[in-house]
């Protein structure tokens, strides 16, 4: 008997699969050089730990509010209040298992069968299928050829009477591009005027590089925070490195809030309670360990960008922020998947195709691994790439061949 059709539809995470054959290569001893990453790799930050720990120890790890607990709100209300200017309640925000759950549930109280996400291409891998699960269409823009952002005009065009949100993600995965000042603002404007929601994917919006901030679409709005139909969604994943910890939140209208807290009670319950705390300490703990990732980050940016810039053929749009260049290789393949699947092969380097993203032609390269794997990666793709190289390149005990 055939499963449902939301299973039909939907297909396994590719970066997740990525890193699942990446593991299985290393487990089996292969020298693989992992370019396919989406996590920092340094350590949680002390004051989650401690506050984990100290929680664990106590043997009371028990079910919380299904839209989390009143301390873990309250934490989120204080980085509302510190990164986004704005005063909120505890109506107005909602733990949950890492962004991408608040950012699905947000979608199943706003989407009716039929109805329309409009994102820019560019997206996140997820958004199409959360978009399907929650039984919508995803409306994916594309912006010209050799931009990564959408010209006003091409989001308005997108906009049907089925739309309910539009949602952005910036600085942007896969692109490490930040929206320009203009373009959010257009956003923020073109939501109030059509009465629709923006959900704003701000999961990267404290990881942005050469002194710049992203602007933020509360700064877009003289409407409340119960008035203005934004939704912000972040989490402790990319900026504390605590992704395995699924912390996650959205702030918005109240009563949105409170439809999508009933979702999540009956689909999860409330996020994990040793996990809030430990979420709540490194929100409410030093900060020193997000600048000086962003910091490292920045290093590893621009030593991708230059080394890059030595391999024929290849264009990277400079990332902002973010951890990932989104590189321009149409040049040696139009086939993204194609590509990938080649420099895996030959010399064991992972990369995402662009075209889980919407666009082929490019992969994605990501830099939140040591330096030292973004300088091999690139340096076995540069060999492989380049017709020029020798025919055979070293990489440790092992021996490329074309
Ligand atoms: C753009 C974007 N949004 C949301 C998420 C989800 O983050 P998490 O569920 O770990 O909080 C990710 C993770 O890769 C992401 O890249």
């Amino acid at each position: 008997m055939p499963f449902s059709q939301i299973a039909r539809s939907i297909s396994a995470s590719a970066t997740l699969k990525l890193n699942a054959q990446a593991a299985r290569m290393r487990a089996a001893g292969e020298p693989v050089i992992h370019l396919g990453g989406g996590e920092p790799k340094s350590p949680a930050p002390a004051s989650a730990i401690d506050a984990g720990v100290a929680m664990l120890k106590t043997g009371e790890i028990r079910y919380t509010p299904a839209a989390g607990t009143p301390a873990m709100r309250d934490a989120i209300i204080a980085y509302t209040e510190r990164y986004y200017g704005r005063k909120v309640d505890r109506a107005n925000v909602m733990a949950s298992a890492g962004a991408k759950q608040a950012i699905m549930v947000a979608m199943m109280a706003l989407v009716d069968p039929g109805d329309e996400i409009v994102f820019p291409v560019p997206y996140w891998v997820s958004y199409p299928d959360m978009t399907r699960l929650a039984g919508g269409r995803p409306v994916p823009v594309r912006p010209a050829d050799g931009s990564l952002e959408p010209a006003v005009a091409e989001m308005e065009a997108a906009l049907t009477d089925r739309t309910r949100a539009i949602l952005l993600n910036s600085p942007n995965n896969p692109s490490g591009h930040v929206y320009s000042d203009a373009f959010i603002r257009a956003m923020v404007k073109l939501c109030e005027d059509r009465d629709i929601y923006l959900l704003m994917d701000d999961i990267y919006h404290r990881l942005v590089f050469d002194g710049r901030k992203a602007l933020h679409c509360y700064d877009c709005t003289d409407r409340s925070v119960d008035d203005a139909k934004i939704v912000v969604l972040n989490g402790v994943s990319k900026q504390y490195a605590m992704t395995g910890f699924r912390i996650g939140w959205a702030v918005g209208p109240r009563e949105l809030i409170s439809a999508m807290s009933n979702i999540q009670s009956h689909q999860s319950g409330g996020p994990c309670s040793l996990s809030q705390v430990a979420a709540a300490a490194a929100i409410a703990g030093q900060q020193g360990s997000v600048a000086r990732l962003r910091e490292e980050l920045e290093i590893r940016r621009n030593e991708l960008v230059a080394l890059l810039g030595d391999v024929p053929g290849v264009k990277i749009h400079v990332p902002g922020g973010t951890f990932y260049g989104f590189c321009d290789f149409s040049a040696h393949d139009t086939d993204s998947a194609r590509l990938s699947a080649y420099l895996l092969d030959k010399v064991q380097v992972v990369t995402v195709p662009g075209i889980e993203f919407g666009l082929d032609g490019f992969l994605r390269l990501s830099f939140c691994g040591p330096i030292e794997d973004v300088r091999e990666g690139v340096r076995r793709i540069k060999w492989l790439l380049d017709p020029a190289s020798p025919p055979e390149l070293a990489a440790g005990d092992r021996v490329f061949r074309k």
